[in-house]
């Protein structure tokens, strides 16, 4: 990454990790294998995020409608986030990040919800990078959550009383959304802190978006003219 382009590095990134399946599916593996090297991925990525100076890394780890999924693959996806956040995570929390887990925790097995809710706990303190998880997390449910606590506290809803019940009400919205996998969609993630996001999408699968794919990605986001309706 040239320094020109390090001087734009978007502050706030959000990743929709999509193609596990597919990946291992090419490679004739079962599909649970593609989200063991996906979660492999996500270890590299925050790592060069963060020390090329990203402050905020948002991302999309299971939806709400992951669920639907066959039960095997559900149980994988639930044992590899078990493993990132016993492990993985202590080594984030060493590096001064906060970690937050946006998205209905209720549904998670008590012991997975009480490690999460603990590394949250414990790396509060950090404010100057934030590694943003979603996980049971739907963008539509996080606005339907966010007026329903509006409601509750008899506050006004108004476009800044909302965003200030979204699980992201800290740290904002994000500048760039990347989405791997060749996908064109958003699938249900960020909507409302998305209204302005720079959208970038890679046909590359997540287990194979590798640094310079980022970089790729930061590069592309680099010569987007952000006009927020202006001229
Ligand atoms: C993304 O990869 C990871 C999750 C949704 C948990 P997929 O599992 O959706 O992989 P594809 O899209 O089927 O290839
Ligand atoms: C989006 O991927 C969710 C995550 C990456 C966690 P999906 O694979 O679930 O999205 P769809 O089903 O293709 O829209
Ligand atoms: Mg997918």
């Amino acid at each position: 990454m040239s320094d020109e382009i390090i001087k734009k590095i978007p502050s706030h990134v959000g990743i929709i990790m999509d193609g596990n399946g597919r990946w291992a599916t090419m490679r004739g593996k079962k599909r649970t294998f593609g989200h063991g090297a996906g979660s492999k991925n996500v270890d590299r990525i925050v790592t060069y995020a963060f020390s090329k100076g990203v402050k905020v890394l948002s991302l999309y780890a299971f939806s709400s409608e992951n669920w639907s999924r066959p039960k095997e693959e559900v149980d994988e996806l639930m044992r590899l986030l078990r493993l990132y956040f016993t492990k993985f995570i202590k080594k984030v929390v060493k590096n001064k990040v906060r970690l937050v887990v946006m998205g209905d925790l209720s549904a998670l097995d008590n012991d997975l919800r009480k490690i999460i809710e603990e590394d949250m706990e414990k790396s509060k303190i950090y404010t100057e990078r934030v590694l943003n998880v979603g996980i049971n997390y739907g963008g539509r449910a996080e606005i339907v959550r966010a007026v329903n606590r509006l409601i509750e506290k008899g506050e006004k809803v108004t476009e800044q009383s909302i965003s200030q019940n979204l699980y992201t009400a800290d740290f904002g919205e994000p500048d760039l959304i990347i989405r791997t996998g060749g996908e064109i969609r958003l699938s249900n993630f960020m909507l409302y802190q998305g209204a302005y996001s720079e959208l970038y999408f890679t046909p590359t699968l997540w287990p194979d978006f590798d640094e310079a794919e980022f970089d790729k990605a930061i590069e592309s986001f680099a010569e987007r003219n952000r006009r927020y309706g202006g001229i």
